[in-house]
């Protein structure tokens, strides 16, 4: 589409079949792989894409539920949220682009006020951070004074602000059994909330969670009956969730963790068979990394995070719109990246 002459269709083709290594064991439908045919499509663009970064000093970050054709084609880097704040954290590039929701860039931002940060996908929202608002915050703060408050990172920069901690799936149940108080506020995953008053209870780490927010769209809809399920069309299966599931999930369960520990616990196991309850990008990646095991899933879409496209990552690089840009007032800046910090001094 974009390259003509002969030494371009030759590294065309070249970019196809890197794709096709990568991507040929991927699921692209519930019946499909992706195919020879589909990496030559995408390549047209990830070769462009490839070049503007270095014309631009860009480094692209994706979380593993965008899609593939981005993990693989051009993220530099791509994980879960704690390795990906870490990774924005560290960069030296001059511009950041951020394939995943909006929180997530804010975050970038936030760690690195001075650099262009833009995100593809716009404004994409997230159903747990648009759950609560700043003001919200404010008001549990006003009805509980002196608890401490500690935010998923699935939260807007303005929450951010107003916490005292900032926690991802991956950190939560270690940060919370280390703070000295016994009871907190936790936003804005009530559903995480519950599995961490479980897990504290569990760990002899007892504690009182207060909540208010909302749940996931993705992981609020399994049920046990789908472990169940799993179980009976697969005997022997293992089945890994996220924390943002239904305790009662995460209770039927072989492992519950971040994106990031489910796939360190299918990379540390024996097994060959894995029924995953989490968002599909997460099994493609294990699909193309772990090709000797199988990967059962429920096709769990994250329509924000799948805003985010090869096209939208060209155009934004070229000339991102206002609302791809991510701008945020010094002071929330300032405020929240406290929270963020609080988190790295507690996660080491
Ligand atoms: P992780 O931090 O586990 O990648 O989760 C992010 C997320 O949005 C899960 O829905
Ligand atoms: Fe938010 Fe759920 Fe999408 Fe994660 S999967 S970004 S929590 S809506």
């Amino acid at each position: 589409m974009f390259l003509q002459d002969e030494t371009q269709k030759a590294l065309l083709e070249q970019e196809a079949h890197r794709l096709y290594g990568l991507l040929g064991s991927v699921s692209r439908t519930c019946e499909e792989k992706w195919t020879l045919e589909d990496c030559q499509k995408a390549a047209s663009y990830t070769l462009r894409i490839n070049q503007l970064k270095k014309e631009k000093n860009a480094v692209i970050l994706a979380h593993s539920y965008t899609v593939p054709e981005l993990v693989y084609g051009v993220a530099d880097f791509s994980g879960d949220s704690y390795a990906l704040s870490r990774k924005a954290a560290q960069s030296k590039a001059d511009i950041i682009v951020f394939a995943g929701v909006w929180f997530m860039a804010e975050t970038a931002k936030i760690l690195n006020p001075s650099k262009k940060v833009i995100i593809p996908a716009g404004p994409a929202g997230c159903t747990l951070a648009d759950a609560i608002t700043e003001e919200e915050v404010r008001a549990l703060k006003a009805a509980h004074p002196g608890l401490p408050v500690l935010c998923y990172v699935n939260s807007t920069a303005g929450v951010k602000a107003q916490s005292d901690i900032c926690v991802t799936s991956g950190n939560v149940f270690d940060i919370a059994a280390k703070l000295p108080q016994q009871e907190f506020i936790f936003v804005p995953d009530v559903l995480m909330a519950r599995n961490l008053e479980i897990e504290l209870q569990k760990r002899g780490t007892p504690k009182k969670v207060i909540s208010a927010g909302g749940s996931c769209c993705v992981h609020d809809k399994y049920t046990p009956d789908d472990i169940a399920a799993l179980r009976c069309q697969y005997p022997g299966i293992k089945v890994l969730v996220h924390p943002e599931c239904r305790p009662e999930v995460c209770a039927a369960a072989d492992y519950v963790g971040s994106t990031q520990g489910m796939t360190d616990y299918v990379a540390r196991s024996t097994e060959k068979l894995f029924g995953i309850l989490t968002e599909q990008g997460l099994i493609n990646r294990l699909e193309a990394e772990y090709k000797d095991k199988t990967f059962i899933g429920t096709f769990g879409i994250c329509s924000y995070m799948k805003q985010n496209t090869l096209s939208n990552t060209m155009q934004a690089l070229l000339n991102p719109r206002p609302e791809q840009v991510v701008e945020l007032a010094p002071d929330v800046i300032a405020r929240a990246r406290q929270s963020l910090e609080n988190m790295f001094e507690m996660s080491r």
